[in-house]
């Protein structure tokens, strides 16, 4: 894991930011895995701008979003495909047919799931997975004790995470209880992840990730398996890291050092 600690939470989001506008300046016709939740607010409010400042096009971008809650409407208030039209699809040039979100509802999740991820195989798979943090250490909706090969399917959500998210509803009681979401099996055949977490909050999680047992305890822990990982987060985050000097070492200030300017 290429891990960066950034001095603030606002150094960590810009940086994410950046990632993802390379991306696409990269290759226009990237495939992108998106993700939701109070830390992607300010990652694209970045993107936007950058994207805006320097004339980035996602006319050939395609996308897919982690996750989706479960028995709501997708035009709800809460859903996830609202909050992305609120936060990134509305301020971009991509096509809307290109973007997608996993089902809210519907007959059978099951068949929703086999649906989303055949589209995601149809398209060669996704380039560059964004992903947040959990505070019990869910990326998506994978809940601990997911499997850690897991693909798309329906997840019984932790209270946990409902009192989380309860500050997108109005009452608890109407925080969906299920969610589908991408599995973790899914999020490792990505070519690429990038995962941020900020704030102590997100110091345990974030500990068990990156030093922890590889374990469905904490799934974001399965990333260690990943070839390509990027983690971003700020130093509040980076607080229980017993190798921070070494992390801060090797990427001082979460800066990206060539081999070739030791
Ligand atoms: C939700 C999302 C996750 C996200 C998490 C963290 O549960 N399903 O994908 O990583 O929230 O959210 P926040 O950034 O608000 O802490």
């Amino acid at each position: 894991m290429k891990v960066l600690i950034f001095e603030t939470e606002e150094d960590a989001k810009r940086d994410a930011a950046g990632r993802l506008l390379r991306q696409i300046q990269l290759s226009p016709t990237s495939v992108l895995g998106l993700a939701t939740g109070g830390t992607m607010e300010a990652v694209y409010a970045h993107l936007i701008q950058m994207t805006l400042h320097q004339s980035v096009s996602w006319s050939g971008v395609t996308t897919f979003n982690l996750d989706e809650y479960w028995g709501i409407p997708s035009d709800s208030p809460a859903s996830y495909r609202t909050y992305m039209n609120a936060h990134l699809f509305d301020h971009v040039d991509i096509t809307r047919s290109s973007t997608h979100v996993p089902a809210s509802n519907g007959r059978d999740p099951r068949d929703a799931a086999q649906a989303y991820e055949d589209a995601i195989s149809a398209v060669g798979g996704i380039d560059l997975q964004l992903l947040g943090i959990g505070k019990n250490g869910h990326i998506g909706f994978n809940e601990p004790t997911s499997s850690l090969s897991s693909t798309t399917r329906i997840k019984t959500l932790t209270d946990d995470t409902r009192r989380a998210n309860r500050r997108y509803f109005d009452r608890l009681e109407d925080v969906p209880k299920y969610a589908l979401t991408v599995g973790i099996g899914t999020i490792l055949s990505s070519n690429e992840c990038l995962i941020v977490g900020t704030g102590p909050e997100k110091a345990a999680a974030v500990k068990s990730m990156i030093e922890g047992p590889v374990s469905a305890v904490c799934p974001a822990s399965a990333l260690q398996m990943h070839r390509n990982v990027t983690v971003v987060i700020d130093e509040q985050a980076a607080q229980d890291l017993e190798l921070m000097d070494y992390y801060q070492h090797v990427h001082p200030a979460g800066q990206e050092v060539e081999i070739s300017d030791v």
